[in-house]
């Protein structure tokens, strides 16, 4: 099944006075899989965030269609379209984005909607989520007495908790050293295989990309090409990932290569 179809996606932003114009997308055309686990990169300003702000509902789209589990959401109400980002869409972003007044425990239950559900099941679920992203320990504690990676784990639960059928996240290893990183992509590889979440992170990190299954390849807000790892290893994926940004241009320094 087809999760996400995107067609001839343009986004153009206007400066606050109209003087001048951004031509962040160019006509995107994409298609991700119930259950696949894809990656897209690009150098600095290519549209990778933008990109991903439409897809998950933040942001408008300038012209273009975008089906989301069979429903055109540009056809939404803003009701509606909050609704179906509630039921339907995990976001994690770059800078964790938890509550500081809240525990672990409770940045994970924020997206829940209390009213409907039975508490028991509810703490059950919150439980296993913990579990499964090995935060149960510190479930207590508060954002700023954990790390990074144990924060960008309590995000990921929180994106999850709704059963989310498609995980969007924008360069969600950008402030984690490798370590956390390579823990935190075992985390989406977990998810992608356990629970069959289709899973979309945009990263300018070729570590953090070979973790996907399919690299989705934008330059100036276009699709440039793309390169998937069926039937070879995560290592090799890395080095078909290098030689594509090598060709894909961009500033060198923003991709690190000393990981493998
Ligand atoms: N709110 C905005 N208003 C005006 N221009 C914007 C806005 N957001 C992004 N842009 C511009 O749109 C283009 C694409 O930006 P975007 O943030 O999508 O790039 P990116 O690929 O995510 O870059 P990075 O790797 O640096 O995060 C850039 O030229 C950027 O300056
Ligand atoms: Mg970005």
């Amino acid at each position: 099944m087809v999760v996400l179809n995107v067609n001839d996606l343009t986004k153009v932003y206007n400066s606050k006075k109209n003087i001048s114009k951004t031509n962040a997308l160019n006509g995107i055309n994409l298609k991700i899989e119930q259950g696949e686990f894809v990656g897209i990169m690009g150098p600095s300003g290519s549209g990778k965030t933008t990109l991903l702000n439409i897809l998950s509902g933040i942001d408008n789209a300038t012209s273009g269609k975008i089906e989301i589990l069979g429903e055109d959401i540009n056809k939404m109400s803003k009701n509606s379209m909050t609704l179906f980002r509630r039921n339907n869409l995990g976001y994690v972003f770059q800078e964790f984005n938890l509550l500081d007044s809240l525990t672990i425990e409770e940045n994970i239950m924020l997206p829940l909607s209390f009213c409907c559900e039975n508490l028991e099941e509810l703490n059950e679920k919150v439980k296993n989520i913990m579990s499964m992203l090995d935060i149960e320990s510190i479930k207590n504690q508060y954002p700023y007495s954990v790390s990074g990676g144990e924060q960008q784990r309590t995000a990921i639960g929180r994106a999850i908790i709704n059963n989310p059928n498609v995980i969007f996240a924008d360069e969600p290893t950008g402030n984690l050293d490798s370590k956390s990183s390579n823990i935190v992509m075992q985390y989406f590889e977990k998810l992608n295989i356990l629970k069959k979440n289709t899973i979309v992170v945009v990263t300018h990190d070729p570590f953090t990309a070979s973790y996907c299954n399919r690299i989705i390849f934008i330059k100036d807000g276009l699709v440039n090409s793309e390169i998937t790892k069926s039937g070879t290893n995560r290592k090799r994926f890395f080095g078909q990932i290098m030689e594509n940004l090598t060709v894909l241009g961009g500033d060198d320094d923003e991709f690190s290569t000393d990981f493998f």
